[in-house]
């Protein structure tokens, strides 16, 4: 059978994009890249390509792989495939969207419009969109999507933990928390965050009693981990009866997945957008959904 559409993976994306061939019905290719040992990359394509390829690469440690993009699309487009869709789980560049100090480059728009020169169609998994409202303000390609894991994150929560208190740790977080937390009649609050440095920040809780609560904190991103650290040290103090992380992107940066475990957390989990032990949540279904429903567009 000729098949119109084709997702193409990259070695450490293998297992999610096989998983997203499988909910489209389509082939799979898992890109072969030669690491030179100057730090250049040689990427090497399927020798047969469909008219939509179905790009699934997260753009954790963006910096190589948006070159490996680059001439992936490049070369896709030369050799006449027509459509690309990036599914990008995890996408990079969002946080810097302000100038906050002179001479500072506000990266998100720029990384946005290298990405839209390449590909038709972005689609992303909560996406930190802090002072923008929508994905397109950043990327501005035909349609560029950011999912919402809040349902799949909620359906979780509900299923593991009785009575859970859901806390998000800074304001940016009261978007997922609030859905998640309203979507199943969940009690909910969110911290206050002041960050001081890459690997310094000071989280203030809620005024709440956390005295014997399951506490479960929830997060898109876990990068240094220190977020997450300096809300479950306030909340051993305040005696929860156990603390829980949940997080969209498995960051976990230098050691801080080792940090976090021994604090003593009930359970560190997360989707599948990064590969990491923490996955518990595969994004699959949701994924294949909005590339069907653009599919018609
Ligand atoms: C920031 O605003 C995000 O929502 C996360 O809270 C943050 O990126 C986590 O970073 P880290 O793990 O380094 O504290």
């Amino acid at each position: 059978m000729v098949h119109s559409m084709q997702v193409i993976g990259f070695p450490e994306s293998r297992r999610q994009s096989e998983a997203l061939a499988q909910a489209l019905r389509c082939p799979c290719h898992v890109l072969d890249i030669h690491h030179f040992p100057d730090g250049e990359s040689r990427v090497t394509l399927p020798s047969s390509l469909a008219e939509h390829l179905v790009i699934c690469r997260s753009l954790d440690h963006p910096n190589d792989k948006l070159v490996e993009l680059l001439l992936c699309c490049k070369a896709a487009r030369q050799n006449g495939v027509r459509r690309i869709t990036l599914v990008a789980p995890y996408l990079c560049y969002l946080r810097q969207d302000a100038c906050f100090h002179p001479g500072e480059v506000v990266s998100n728009r720029i990384i946005g419009e290298f990405l839209a020169a390449l590909v038709d169609e972005v689609i992303t998994v909560d996406a930190h969109l802090h002072r923008i409202q929508r994905l397109e303000q950043a990327i501005p390609a035909r349609q560029a999507i950011s999912l919402s894991a809040g349902a799949l994150l909620g359906d979780f929560i509900a299923q593991r933990i009785k009575q859970p208190l859901v806390l998000g740790p800074d304001s940016e977080s009261r978007q997922w928390v609030q859905a998640i937390a309203q979507g199943h009649h969940l009690e909910y609050g969110v911290a206050d965050k002041q960050r001081l440095g890459d690997r310094q920040v000071e989280i203030r809780l809620p005024d709440l009693d956390y005295a014997g609560r399951h506490v479960v904190l929830v997060d898109d991103v876990v990068s240094t981990g220190q977020t997450l650290l300096q809300a479950v040290r306030p909340l051993q103090a305040a005696g929860a009866a156990s603390i829980s992380c949940l997080v969209s992107h498995a960051l976990f940066v230098e050691d801080s997945y080792r940090r976090l475990k021994e604090t003593g957390v009930a359970a560190l989990w997360s989707t599948d957008s990064i590969s990491h032990e923490t996955n518990a949540i595969p994004l699959a279904g949701l994924l294949a959904g909005a590339v069907l429903a653009l599919e018609g567009s």
